[in-house]
């Protein structure tokens, strides 16, 4: 038995996981606000304390069972605000950084205190973005979160080294989508994000890949033998196509 636990897979990149690993016959959790597939999962990353109940509730009662494979893709995550810092408020600071840094670490304490002993393959795939290697003026939160969550995962598979049932965590690089993140960058306007017109071109030019094609290429990468800590990219994984 094989299970995918997914967060944010209600749309975009998680909702393509979400069909590509119940087609692949694995048992999926997917843990969002809206999501309405079988295996959904209602929770706010907005909020730590319905992380910390939703996840460790489910998390607890799916450790229980025998599993020869368990996946956790950390996907979910807000680009909002766009603009320069000053531009938006505390309370947007803090919400941005609660889904992307704190809700997700959470989520990912979890699964490790739940799964750990479970004599299983196990891995962790960070959804990250070049945002995480390179600074960009109007996103300074998400580079900010997204280079936070890639580090957490270098340090964590430092500690599965000493594991005796270790869980392999990676970063993967997912490219440029077209999902629902790239219409609100399109719609953020050249005030707020200077490098708008580029991304209105990659949109124009068909540059954004479709979720599906980038979902493929992720199952590809964790189905392969990975190395906890390395950053792999789909761009390189689809060659060019
Ligand atoms: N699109 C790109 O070009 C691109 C590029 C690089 C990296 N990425 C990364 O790829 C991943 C997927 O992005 P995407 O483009 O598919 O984004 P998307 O279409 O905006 O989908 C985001 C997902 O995150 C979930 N989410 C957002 N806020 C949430 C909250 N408060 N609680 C629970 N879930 C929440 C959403 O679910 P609900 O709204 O239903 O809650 C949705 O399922 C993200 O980690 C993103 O940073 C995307």
């Amino acid at each position: 038995m094989k299970l995918a636990l997914i967060t944010g897979g209600s749309k975009g990149l998680g909702a393509a996981l979400v069909q590509q690993y119940c087609d692949a016959g694995w048992q999926v959790r997917e843990y969002s606000r809206s999501g309405s597939a079988a295996g959904h999962v209602d929770c706010d990353f907005a909020d730590p304390a319905v992380v910390t109940e939703v996840c460790g509730k489910d998390f607890a009662a799916l450790a229980t069972e025998q599993w020869d494979e368990v996946v956790l893709i950390l996907n979910a995550a807000v680009l909002d605000p766009i603009g320069p810092l000053a531009a938006s408020t505390p309370a947007d600071w803090q919400r941005h950084l609660t889904v992307n840094v704190t809700a997700t670490i959470t989520a990912l304490g979890l699964f490790m205190q739940h799964f750990q002993a479970l004599p299983a393959a196990k891995r962790v795939a960070a959804i990250s973005s070049g945002a995480a290697r390179k600074a960009y003026n109007g996103w300074s939160l998400y580079c900010a979160s997204k280079a936070a969550l890639e580090h957490m995962i270098r340090s964590i598979a430092i500690e599965q080294l000493a594991e005796a049932h270790p869980i392999t965590a990676i970063n993967i690089d997912p490219g440029v989508i077209d999902t629902a993140m790239q219409a609100t960058i399109r719609a953020a306007g050249e005030d707020r994000f200077p490098d708008h017109e580029r991304f209105v071109r990659y949109h124009a030019d068909g540059v954004l890949k479709p979720p599906a094609r980038v979902a493929a290429a992720i199952l590809a990468i964790l189905a392969d033998p990975c190395i906890g800590g390395e950053r792999y990219s789909v761009e390189d994984r689809l060659g060019g196509r």
